[in-house]
């Protein structure tokens, strides 16, 4: 009995987390017990170049030996304590210091930093309504799960069965980079809006990048109608730079969601804003968030060691700008000459590649148009190259530290080759 045969026998589909089904792209999934550096290794010894990095986390790279080392010595001194420690303090000094916020409360992931963040907003504003745009993930929780991307956009389920319409009434839907639909959901729900949600960059629906006009606009709506911004950074947050890509557009939100790479690999989440705001949390104020495993010890400090990593590295960044233009490059190139439709969306070292014919990516509507047959076809070529890539075309490619120029050039090579290769099919 395969692998798979005996998850699925246990697991719902086989797995802990949709996307890792490969069902949008009709392959039965590949298991791996081993990564180091930017290859992965599937149970059966194939070695890979890993294009997902966890979804974020992996930034430095898998098994880094001097992390892995600390690490070690942290599991000798303690794991949970449930109690307060000191770490957790040096983890919110240096986490709102590098994201200009006031003050942080961590918890256990990206989920449970945006469901926190929203009912903090609601209980600060006193206003039940929240806005978010089509394509947007923020999580899992009942009020977000409306036209949602990632997962459930591949799976064609922007809402899911479960979530009670009485939760979801509140959840009001507006399209990405269109300031002019957000401005009339305003007027129609005068005063009764608490929030916006917003991936500053959305990555949940492949990479698509707002008009700084849409993200300064989305802040002076807020400001206008006493709603709190929020910016769900769980995949942007330290990615493109050392704390919120917010700083790229000159546009501050009032509360901000992390998670990811935070977390150094573990499961981390956590959401901060200013004083005024995040001090209406319980104990202190009547908003109650609590977790037994937040701000555990271990966590923290493999989290504190990967953003030291990356404050003490800016060429980090450089480095993943650079390697982002190149395969942007050299995707682009292959797709013309080769004469296949697709486009390249990259901020910084954030991208995906599009199959299909488009005029532009700015919003849901147009991801629409991709075609997602030719994704299954590259990603199928890209596997048998050795290249694990999203397995679903509404994702962002990761890139990490321990890619290499080599790794780059054979990339774009491989990508070629499956070009050609669908283009003779
Ligand atoms: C922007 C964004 N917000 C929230 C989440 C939820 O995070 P988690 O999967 O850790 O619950 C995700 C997950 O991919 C995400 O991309």
């Amino acid at each position: 009995m395969t692998l798979y045969d005996r998850a699925k026998k246990v697991i719902p589909g086989g797995v802990n987390s949709p996307v890792r089904a490969f069902g949008s792209v009709h392959m039965d999934p590949i298991f791996f017990n081993r990564a180091k550096g930017c290859k992965i290794y599937s149970t059966e010894g194939k070695e890979y170049i890993d294009y997902i990095g966890s979804w974020g986390p992996m930034i430095l790279g898998h098994s880094r030996q001097d992390l892995i080392k600390k690490a070690q010595g942290y599991l000798e001194e303690v794991i949970t304590l449930g109690l307060p420690s000191d770490v957790e303090v040096e983890m919110a000094e240096t986490f709102t210091k590098a994201t200009k916020t006031d003050m942080v409360r961590m918890v256990n992931s990206g989920t449970e930093a945006t469901m926190s963040a929203i009912r903090l907003a609601r209980g600060y504003t006193g206003e039940n309504k929240i806005i978010k745009f089509e394509g947007c993930y923020h999580g899992h929780s009942d009020g977000l799960l409306v036209k949602s991307g990632s997962g459930t956009l591949t799976y064609h389920a922007p809402t899911s069965l479960g979530v009670p319409q009485a939760t979801i009434e509140d959840t009001l839907v507006c399209r990405y980079n269109d300031l002019e639909d957000v401005e009339a959901k305003f007027q129609e729900f005068k005063d009764q809006i608490a929030c916006i949600i917003i991936e500053p960059i959305a990555g949940n629906m492949g990479v698509v990048i707002p008009d700084k006009e849409f993200l300064q606009g989305l802040r002076k709506l807020c400001d206008q109608n006493q709603a709190i911004l929020i910016f769900d950074e769980v995949i942007t947050g330290f990615r493109t730079r050392y704390g919120s890509v917010g700083e790229f557009f000159d546009v501050k939100a009032d509360l901000y969601t992390y998670g990811k790479i935070i977390g150094g690999g573990l499961p981390v989440g956590a959401f901060a804003g200013s004083r005024e705001i995040m001090e209406k949390l319980s104990p202190l104020g009547g908003v109650y968030q609590a977790g037994t495993l937040s701000g555990n010890p271990l966590a923290m400090k493999m989290g504190l060691d990967t953003l030291h990593e990356l404050e003490s590295h800016p060429e980090i960044y450089d480095k993943l700008d650079q390697f982002a233009l190149e395969l942007d490059q050299g995707f682009c190139k292959n797709l013309k000459e080769v004469g296949i439709p697709g486009k390249v969306t990259r901020f910084h070292g954030m991208m995906s590649l599009f199959f299909g014919e488009f005029d532009e990516i700015k919003s849901f509507d147009d991801v629409q148009a991709a075609d997602t047959d030719l994704y299954e076809k590259y990603f199928h070529g890209m596997v048998e190259e050795g290249f694990i890539l999203a397995p679903a075309q509404f994702e962002a490619i990761f890139l990490s530290d321990a890619h290499t120029e080599d790794v780059i050039q054979k990339t774009l090579e491989a990508n070629r080759r499956v070009l050609e290769k669908i283009s003779k099919s």
